[in-house]
């Protein structure tokens, strides 16, 4: 729902009358031409902007818990008498607008002009002489450091990233930026100026070598060091890289960076050939934007479907059809042996042309850094339910924490997005005193062509997929299932179902088919 676009439901300026917007409820009308969210909590009603401030949203489409509201397509949860956003993906809040009640009415009138700012916690709001550094530029680096920042932190606050760009989307950079669908300035996750504005002293290019946890120092490339009082490990994770001849030639690449998008990007000219080594998310969602380059696209993959490991045999096929209706070709159950400049062997010597080779076999946690600095490992960083590691002071979050799960008991280590957005959040609160455990349900979406398939749990194994409607009609909801409880809940274009299941996890509650 854009502006522009027509408005829809009730003038809200006008007014609706009170049996409209019975209690708990939400619905969306406008003023003028823009789209307004009210919501009814009790005795209050709740106005605010309709369009979540992550993708667009429509918020309308969402769910109401408490005094919040949840973006159906990536979860975002805005607080709806602030309008802040408490939970990412979303960073920004929403504008709240004033509402008036009259004659048993209840009337929006204007736009409040700077959206509500929480008063920070006044357990957070100080430490002017603490230097909290963040090693990492990425999803969990910035929204801890953006966290830091709403709580009130006044203390210094320095993001050391190994990387060229300030921190961006790199979720799109596999979808509308690959696709070419996206303009550059969809990418930063910030402007330039929220560093300056917000007193985060920024350092690109700026790689740390060596953490000394006894002299709360970080050692960088060029051999400067940088002291902390607290420190913040998420340097999430890298391409694993294929090994085999020819893995390394100049068209053989990965994709994790913007560098790295910019160079497929660079060689993805129409009716030239790319060749994508693993049929993983990232894998797939190269080869649906490729597609849309005009690239001749063909997926190497050993197993029999892509994706089932994670979303089972019916969406796998559906996946499958998918791509191939949009002129993908699938080798299943082959590997590669050898690449030259021109083709990529397989196992079985069937030789495929190849102007582009993307390696999409999986990433592996960067630990480098932490297992010199001595700090306790096990298949990932591990951290306690406030995400602190084994040396006090250093919290780790994102693709390298491994984390104790409320929920399943199991220790965690998600490569999600959102999972690592809210680690950076939930580090930011606890390193400001509050000791609140990450309790946060995992949830992730791909977006392929367009249909965005939605993912909420954990399910590593299963005995039994319940299965309701169809995913070649883009509308099915899959409830992956272990000892008659629900794992893991994963949907097309069922945006409240999905988090109604992640709500009914969070209260400990097995969601069920209905
Ligand atoms: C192309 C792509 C598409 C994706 N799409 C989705 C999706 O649709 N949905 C989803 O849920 N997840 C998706 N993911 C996964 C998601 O992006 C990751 O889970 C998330 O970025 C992890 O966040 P992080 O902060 O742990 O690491 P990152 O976001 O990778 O950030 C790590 C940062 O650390 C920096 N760094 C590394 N080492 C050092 C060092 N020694 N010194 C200083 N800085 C260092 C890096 O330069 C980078 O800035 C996608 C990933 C990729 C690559
Ligand atoms: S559009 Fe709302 S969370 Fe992404």
């Amino acid at each position: 729902m854009s502006d522009a676009s027509q408005p829809s439901g009730p003038d809200l300026a006008a007014g609706i009358t009170e049996s409209l917007l019975a209690d708990g409820t939400m619905l969306v009308g406008h003023v003028g031409p823009k789209a307004v969210l009210v919501a009814r909590r009790g005795s209050e009603v709740f106005a605010v902007d309709a369009k979540c401030t992550h993708y667009g949203g429509p918020l309308g489409e969402g769910v109401m818990v408490g005094e919040t509201v949840r973006c159906p397509w990536h979860h975002a949860c805005f607080n709806l008498r602030t309008g802040e956003a408490i939970a990412a993906p979303a960073l920004m809040p929403v504008h709240c607008w004033r509402v008036e009640r009259t004659d048993g009415r209840y009337i929006v009138r204007e736009r409040m002009k700077e959206a509500q700012r929480r008063k920070p916690d006044t357990r957070t709001a100080s430490g002017k002489s603490e230097r909290i550094v963040i090693i990492g530029g990425g999803a969990a680096g910035l929204a801890a450091a953006e966290m830091l920042r709403r709580e009130g932190f006044g203390g210094a606050l320095t993001i050391l990233s190994a990387d060229d760009s300030a921190p961006y989307d790199r979720p799109n950079l596999s979808k509308d930026y690959l696709a070419g669908t996206a303009s550059e300035d969809w990418i930063p996750l910030r402007p330039t100026e929220f560093y300056a504005d917000n007193d985060i002293d920024l350092r690109l290019r700026a790689e740390a070598v060596a953490i000394d946890p006894g002299a709360r120092s970080v050692k960088l490339a060029s051999g400067e060091s940088v002291t902390y009082t607290k420190l913040l490990l998420a340097t999430g994770a890298e391409p694993v890289r294929l090994k085999c001849q020819g893995a390394d030639l100049p068209h053989v690449l990965t994709l994790r960076s913007l560098a790295d998008c910019q160079a497929i990007i660079a060689r993805a000219k129409p009716n030239s050939r790319a060749v994508i080594v693993g049929a993983s998310f990232i894998g797939l969602e190269a080869a649906a934007a490729l597609r849309q380059r005009q690239m001749d696209v063909h997926v190497v993959a050993p197993e029999a479907r892509p994706m089932e490991r994670v979303l089972g045999p019916a969406m796998g096929d559906f996946i499958r059809s998918l791509h191939e209706s949009q002129g993908v070709v699938f080798h299943l159950g082959h590997t590669v042996s050898a690449i030259d400049t021109r083709q990529v062997k397989l196992e079985d010597g069937a030789l495929i042309d190849a102007d582009l080779v993307l390696i999409g076999i999986g990433v592996r946690p960067r630990l480098t850094l932490p297992e010199k600095a001595g700090l306790a490992i096990d298949h990932g960083v591990l951290v306690n339910e406030y995400l602190e590691t084994s040396s006090p002071g250093i919290f780790a979050a994102g693709d390298i924490a491994r984390w104790p799960d409320p929920r399943s008991g199991d220790r965690l280590r998600i490569e999600h997005w959102v999972v690592a957005e809210r680690q950076g959040q939930a580090v930011a609160r606890n390193m400001l005193g509050c000791r609140e455990p990450f309790a946060s349900v995992p949830f992730f979406w791909t977006q392929q062509y367009d249909v965005s398939i939605d993912y909420v749990g954990h399910a590593t194994a299963w005995d039994k997929i319940d299965q309701q409607g169809d995913p070649a009609a883009r509308d099915v909801a899959l409830w992956f299932r272990r000892n008659g409880r629900t794992l893991a809940v994963s949907t097309i274009f069922r945006g409240r179902e999905s988090l109604q299941a992640e709500l009914a996890m969070e209260q400990g509650r097995s969601p069920e088919a209905r």
